[in-house]
C-alpha cells in the first residue's frame, strides 16, 4: 500500500492528479463525498464520504503515504489530523492562510505586497466603520468558501453594505474597492520539500461574471510577468510552502497587485498539460513524493486556453468534431453528468505561434463546437 498518493477533493483538479499520479505509477485515493465525482471516476479508490469525516479520514491515512488536496476548503483541523499520521501537502497552516481572505491579506501586507484597499467585515456592528473607508464601487466577498465568483456581490453606495452582508449570510466578509483592471494574470509554482522552485510562464487570465473564461501564455508583457513569478516564489518561501500554488494577480494602473492565492493547481494552469514538458499536476506529485521537480519550460511558443461552461449546453451536446480534428487542439471533458450553467464542464487548449493567434483560434473552435438554437 506503501505507494499509493491520496486527494481530498473529486474535481476536475483532483482528476488530473490522478491521472498525473497514475502515469507516474502510483495509486491514488480519492476522499470524494459524491459517488459520481470526474476524480472518483478514476480513482484506484474512492472513499464515498465527507471531507472531513474522522473514519474516511483514517482510512485515506492509512491507504496512502502522502495525501494533498484539490480545492481551498478542507477543514484544517481534518489536515492536522491528517498530518499527525502521514505527509500532507500543501501544509494544514499554508492551506489555513489561503482559505480565508483575511488571512491571505494579512499575510500579504506582512509580506509586503500591494493588495486592493479592504476592510474586514466580520460582524453586522463593523459595517459602518467599513463604510467610512469609502471603498465604493466595491466587492463585499465571504472570507471563506467562495470560488468562480460565489460569495460576492458587488456594492456601489453604502447603503447596500448591511444587506448585502446578510444576504451573503452575515458570515466573516472582506469589502474590497473594486480596481480598474488593465489585465489579470496568474502564477502556478511549484516548490518542493528542500526548496526546490519550478515556475511556469505567467498566463493572462480573462473573467467573465468572476469565473475564469480564457487564459493565454506566456503573458505578454515580460517584466510584469517577472514580477509576478518574484512575487509568487516570495509567496510559496515566506509559507514555507511545498507544493503547487497559484498566484492571481492584478494589474490595476499599471500596478501589480495580489488578488487572491490557490493552495493547488489552478484553472489557468491547465495549458501546462498540453504545452509545458511537465504538467502542474506532475509537478503536484513530486512535491507531493518529494522527487525532483521537472521542467517546466513550454514545449510550445504559445498557448490559450477556454474553459467549457454548462450553459454551452443549453441546446444539447457539443459537437465535438471540429476541434478533435484540429491538430493543434485539445479538447478535455471532465465527466461531469449534469451541465448546470456557470459549471466547469471542460476546457479546450489550442497550441501555436502567436498568443493572439492561438487565443482567437481557441475562441473561435469553442464557438464552433457549442450547438445554437
Ligand atoms: N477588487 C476587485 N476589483 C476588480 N475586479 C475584481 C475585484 N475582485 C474580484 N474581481 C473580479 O472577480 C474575479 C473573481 O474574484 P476572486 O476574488 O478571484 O474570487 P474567486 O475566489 O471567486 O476566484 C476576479 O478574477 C476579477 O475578475
Ligand atoms: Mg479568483
Amino acid at each position: 500500500m506503501g505507494d499509493a498518493l491520496g486527494v481530498i477533493g473529486g474535481g476536475q483538479l483532483g482528476r488530473y492528479f490522478v491521472l498525473a499520479a497514475q502515469a507516474m505509477g502510483y495509486r491514488a485515493v480519492v476522499l470524494e463525498p459524491d459517488p459520481q465525482s470526474p476524480a472518483g471516476a478514476v480513482a484506484d479508490e474512492h472513499i464515498v464520504a465527507q471531507y472531513d469525516d474522522p473514519d474516511a479520514l483514517a482510512q485515506l491515512a492509512d491507504l496512502c503515504r502522502a495525501v494533498t488536496i484539490e480545492f481551498e476548503n478542507p477543514s484544517v483541523a481534518a489536515l492536522e489530523l491528517l498530518e499527525r499520521k502521514i505527509v500532507v501537502r500543501p501544509s494544514s497552516t499554508a492551506v489555513a492562510i489561503a482559505q480565508d481572505r483575511r488571512s491571505e491579506k494579512r499575510f500579504c501586507i506582512e509580506t509586503g505586497l500591494a493588495v486592493a484597499p479592504f476592510a474586514i467585515v466580520e460582524t453586522i456592528g463593523d459595517i459602518t466603520a467599513a463604510a467610512a473607508q469609502n471603498l465604493f464601487p466595491g466587492i463585499i466577498k465571504t472570507a471563506g468558501l467562495g470560488y468562480d465568483g460565489k460569495g460576492q456581490q458587488r456594492i456601489d453606495h453604502a447603503a447596500q453594505l448591511a444587506d448585502a452582508f446578510v444576504e451573503l449570510g452575515s458570515v466573516p466578509c472582506v469589502l474590497e474597492l473594486l480596481m480598474p483592471l488593465d489585465a489579470e494574470l496568474s502564477v502556478v509554482v511549484a516548490r518542493g520539500c528542500d526548496g526546490e522552485i519550478a515556475m511556469f510562464a505567467a498566463t493572462h487570465n480573462v473573467h467573465i461574471n468572476g469565473i475564469l473564461d480564457a487564459s493565454t501564455a506566456p503573458y505578454a508583457d515580460d517584466q510584469v510577468a517577472r514580477e509576478a513569478q518574484a512575487t509568487a516564489v516570495l509567496i510559496a518561501e515566506r509559507l514555507n510552502y511545498v507544493g503547487v500554488l497559484g498566484v492571481e494577480f492584478f494589474v490595476s494602473n499599471g500596478k501589480l497587485l495580489v488578488n487572491e492565492l490557490a493552495p493547488r493547481p489552478h484553472n489557468s494552469g491547465h495549458w501546462t498539460l498540453n504545452a509545458a514538458r511537465t504538467s502542474q499536476f506532475e509537478q503536484q506529485v513530486h512535491t507531493l513524493v518529494g522527487t525532483p521537480l521537472g521542467d517546466s519550460a513550454m514545449t510550445q511558443p504559445a498557448v490559450a486556453m477556454v474553459n467549457l461552461l454548462g450553459d454551452r449546453w443549453q441546446y444539447g451536446e457539443l459537437q465535438t468534431d471540429s476541434a478533435r480534428m484540429n491538430p493543434r487542439a485539445h479538447l478535455h471533458l471532465y465527466g461531469k453528468r449534469a451541465a448546470r450553467p456557470g459549471r466547469k464542464m471542460g476546457h479546450l487548449t489550442v497550441v501555436g505561434d502567436r498568443a493572439a493567434e492561438v487565443s482567437a483560434a481557441a475562441h473561435q473552435l469553442r464557438d464552433d463546437i457549442t450547438p445554437s438554437a
